[in-house]
């Protein structure tokens, strides 16, 4: 009883509208790779694709998250894509020059609304990493593009920490070291196939 009168009186003191402003994630580019063929299977399981019995290669990993506004609140029904290589650092897209195998049992591209408290969740496959230009690998990365009425579309990237190539990615390190924290997703629970990424939406 006590713990919940006080509980409440803090809420009473500190309405959610007084605290600070969340800083939005930071928009990337697009990239050449967005998805331009035709899909029908773009539900939250990359790792299987409706109609084929194989799994995905690759380290199976899964990505929670929520969508916020700047004040903290969350955002439901926001539609969250995203696509990425495969484990093997090649998309399903007809001008990735990358002479890495495709791979048929991965689906590469989803979308979700965000549900319940903003949050959301796939599971997908490690994307690898791929040659970019002379001198650049870019380090392991899922694009995401989230969108609802009302905000500012966000298409940004979003990374694995402690990866070695994110010290030398072109891309990231013109980040400030505050964006870089914002883009790089955190370790669940000390697994590391369990990642939770925080996506906070500029109001338009
Ligand atoms: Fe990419």
């Amino acid at each position: 009883m006590v713990s919940g009168f006080f509980g409440g009186f803090t809420s009473w003191l500190y309405p959610s509208h007084a605290v600070a402003e969340d800083r939005t994630t930071p928009h990337e580019i697009e990239g050449p790779f967005y998805p331009v063929m035709p899909q029908k299977d773009k539900d939250f399981d990359l790792t299987h694709v409706t109609g084929r019995r194989g799994p995905a290669k690759g380290k199976d990993i899964w990505i929670t998250g929520e969508v916020y506004d700047s004040a903290g609140n969350p955002v439901e029904d926001a539609m969250v894509e995203i696509w990425q290589a495969n484990a093997e650092g090649r998309y399903n897209h007809p001008h990735d020059p990358n002479p890495a195998p495709r791979d048929q049992n991965f689906q590469g591209w989803a979308i979700v609304p965000s549900g319940t408290a903003g949050g959301f969740r796939f599971h997908t496959v490690m994307p690898g990493s791929y040659p970019a230009g002379p001198g650049w690998e870019r380090p392991p990365h899922i694009h995401f593009k989230v969108m609802k009425r009302g905000f500012v579309e966000l298409i940004t990237q979003m990374y694995f920490p402690g990866h070695p190539l994110n010290e030398t990615d072109r891309l990231l390190q013109r980040k400030t070291d505050a964006e870089q924290k914002l883009m790089i997703a955190e370790v669940l629970r000390e697994r590391d196939s369990d990642f939770h990424y925080r996506i906070v939406l500029e109001r338009a």
